[in-house]
């Protein structure tokens, strides 16, 4: 009698702990997944502060309010998901230019959108750019990049938009933009990039 309401038992409770198991594990999870931690948010802002990028020395430039600076979008949470960086007279002045190097990527885990025309942008196209897992347009297209375009380039695979024409970038078209399947736009012309090695 005790095993079979023992058995009875543990199978109507059974599947609802699962559930409940199951419904927590997805809260952490999911809570995991989308809360930004402060830390996060300050490490954003730092990376905005000393790329040089921006001119932070007008007085509405503050750390808390990057989500506001000029070409920043950020998501609900403030965490950073767009730079587009088009405003070519604005900053730096015409005889200045930026350097991708002093833009910490690393700091930019929610980036969705890497936007920089024409703004003599100089330096190589970092490694790091491997990091932004999340990107789907990026345009670097009339800067002055020099180097190679990075295999690191393999783990974007969100990226539908890619380009950088009319840059100094050389050396081979890396096969690893074959891992990239969402592209729907892809320009590399106007550079000294050598000749397509299995790629597609
Ligand atoms: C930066 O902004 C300040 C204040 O608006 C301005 O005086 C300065 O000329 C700007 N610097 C550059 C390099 O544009
Ligand atoms: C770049 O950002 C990362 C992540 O926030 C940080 O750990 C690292 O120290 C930063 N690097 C520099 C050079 O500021």
């Amino acid at each position: 009698m005790n095993s079979v309401k023992y058995s009875f038992v543990s199978n109507f409770y059974g599947p609802e702990i699962w559930a409940l198991f199951l419904l927590s594990w997805g809260v952490i999870v999911g809570t995991q997944s989308t809360t930004i931690t402060s830390q996060q948010l300050q490490a954003e802002a730092n990376a905005i502060l000393n790329s040089g990028w921006w001119n932070t020395s007008d007085a509405h430039f503050t750390i808390s309010n990057c989500c506001n600076w000029l070409d920043i979008s950020c998501n609900d949470d403030g965490s950073i998901t767009a730079i587009h960086f088009a405003h070519v007279f604005q900053y730096p002045r015409e005889d200045s230019s930026i350097h991708f190097a002093t833009l910490n990527l690393t700091a930019f885990r929610n980036l969705e959108s890497l936007i920089v025309l024409g703004n003599r942008l100089r330096g190589t196209i970092p490694e790091e750019i491997g990091l932004l897992t999340k990107l789907t347009h990026l345009d670097l297209s009339g800067n002055s990049l020099l180097g190679e375009i990075p295999h690191s380039i393999r783990n974007l695979r969100r990226l539908e938009y890619l380009d950088i024409s009319l840059n100094n970038i050389q050396g081979f078209i890396p096969s690893e933009l074959g891992f990239l399947t969402k592209i729907t736009t892809l320009s590399l012309s106007h550079n000294r990039l050598k000749a397509l090695r299995h790629l597609f």
